[in-house]
């Protein structure tokens, strides 16, 4: 039997991105094909045009079908934007008798008690995320299964986001023909690419600094304890350099992509750049200090934002794992000493690292979310099949529930 595929579409504020990969015996990803191609109908992560964005999502998962040699049935879709949000919830339930170990519907009941929060009715939860358990008082239990108790509460995370928002990116997805398998707040995805366990476990800030909009996730414990999606990225970079350099959109970019630094001193003071003017075909020069001191502006007022909501979430004791950089932003020189210098605490770059087969355009700081989709779906799908009722299946029967649920791509 063929081994199980996956599939995932990343629609962000610049580009669109499918990834189909199989799922090997071991439970790896192995890369079949990935299609980008520019985003459009889109805006801080809501969509502002279905026609526009049906187009690139439908062009976007036809290159991945062209590159993989399937055809695309279904995906896990990343969702994030300023009409998402997230809180912390408690569940409780009882175990009806404490002489039987707790079982997987016990932690499911407190995942559902945990769930039944106060979401206003134009508004859905996308995620509750079990952060830990306690059984009969004990604190920070992992798995609770199995364990003996007569009370069993839960710590999770609950994300919740605009039902008209999510509807309308649903909508665009299956405009494009396909089915969404699950939608997966992007920050929460873009860790399970970048972030290792020891990390996660020590504490750690993840910043995912998109086009249109900065994912932010927060790991205590190796459990998220705060997520936030800041209407604020490397769009608003660009824009600046337009503004500030007198320059078309596209040389700004090209100007920032190949030449831009967030830290002016490490720019020498009289380095110049031609670049395309406005209208005719002249060109400008343009100081790289000038520009390095925009770059540098905007990103450390990206920076302290995301500074507020580290603070939201945890103190900088509980983070010596420091601060992990990604998304396309992270690869503008620089960013990760200012966020040392912001936010306090050591800063690395992240690029998804891991991947077999064809991954080569994936070890990229902007492919996080997309590969993190697939990831973080992955393990769901684990959890899913481990709390599945009745008697423990043999190993060839998981599997072929796994092949059942995986069943997203066809060949063609
Ligand atoms: N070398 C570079 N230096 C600075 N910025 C860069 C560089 N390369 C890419 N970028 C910027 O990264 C941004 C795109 O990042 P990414 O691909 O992660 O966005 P996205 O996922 O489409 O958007 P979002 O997540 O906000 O919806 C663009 O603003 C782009 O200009
Ligand atoms: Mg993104």
């Amino acid at each position: 039997m063929a081994n199980p595929t996956i599939a995932a579409i990343d629609v962000g504020s610049t580009k669109v991105c499918t990834i189909v990969a199989e799922v090997t015996s071991h439970q790896e990803l192995r890369i079949l094909g990935v299609g980008v191609g520019p985003s459009a109908g889109l805006t801080r992560g809501m969509v502002d045009n279905i026609h526009a964005a049906i187009e690139a999502i439908a062009s976007s998962v036809e290159r991945a079908e062209r590159a993989s040699g399937t055809r695309i049935l279904s995906a896990h879709v990343g969702i994030a934007g300023p009409h998402v949000s997230s809180m912390n919830s408690r569940g409780i339930v009882a175990i009806a008798d404490p002489r039987h170990p707790i079982t997987e519907q016990d932690v499911q009941r407190a995942l559902e008690s945990a769930r039944i929060v106060n979401v206003p009715n134009n508004r859905e939860v996308i995620h509750v995320v079990p952060r830990f358990y306690v059984v009969d008082g004990q604190d920070h239990v992992v798995d609770p299964s199995g364990m003996f108790g007569s009370r069993l509460d839960v710590e999770t995370h609950v994300v919740t986001s605009s039902a008209a928002a999510m509807h309308n990116l649903v909508q665009c997805v299956e405009g494009a023909g396909v089915r969404v398998e699950s939608m997966v707040l992007e920050p929460l995805a873009s860790a399970e690419a970048v972030v290792d366990d020891e990390e996660l476990h020590q504490g750690v800030v993840l910043i995912d600094i998109g086009g249109g909009t900065t994912d932010i996730g927060i790991y205590v414990n190796g459990a998220v304890v705060h997520t936030a999606v800041l209407p604020i990225g490397g769009l608003h970079m660009t824009r600046d350099l337009v503004v500030a350099l007198r320059v078309p959109q596209p040389s700004a970019e090209y100007a920032k992509r190949e030449h831009g630094h967030a830290i002016p001193s490490m720019v020498e003071e009289d380095d110049e750049l031609e670049l395309d003017a406005f209208g005719s075909d002249g060109k400008k020069a343009v100081s790289r200090r000038l520009m390095a001191e925009v770059l540098q502006a905007r990103s450390e007022e990206l920076l302290e934002m995301a500074l507020a909501e580290v603070r939201r979430g945890a103190e900088p004791e509980m983070l010596s794992a420091g601060v992990v950089i990604t998304g396309g932003a992270a690869a503008l020189p620089g960013i990760d000493y200012l966020a040392e210098e912001v936010l306090g605490l050591p800063a690395r770059i992240g690029r998804p690292r891991h991947l077999a087969g064809l991954s080569d355009i994936l070890n990229d700081p902007a492919y996080a979310t997309s590969v993190g989709l697939l990831r973080w779906s992955l393990k769901e799908q684990a959890i899913m099949f481990r709390s599945t009722p009745g008697p423990a299946a043999p190993l060839g029967g998981l599997f072929k529930k796994v092949a059942h649920l995986m069943r997203v791509v066809l060949p063609q």
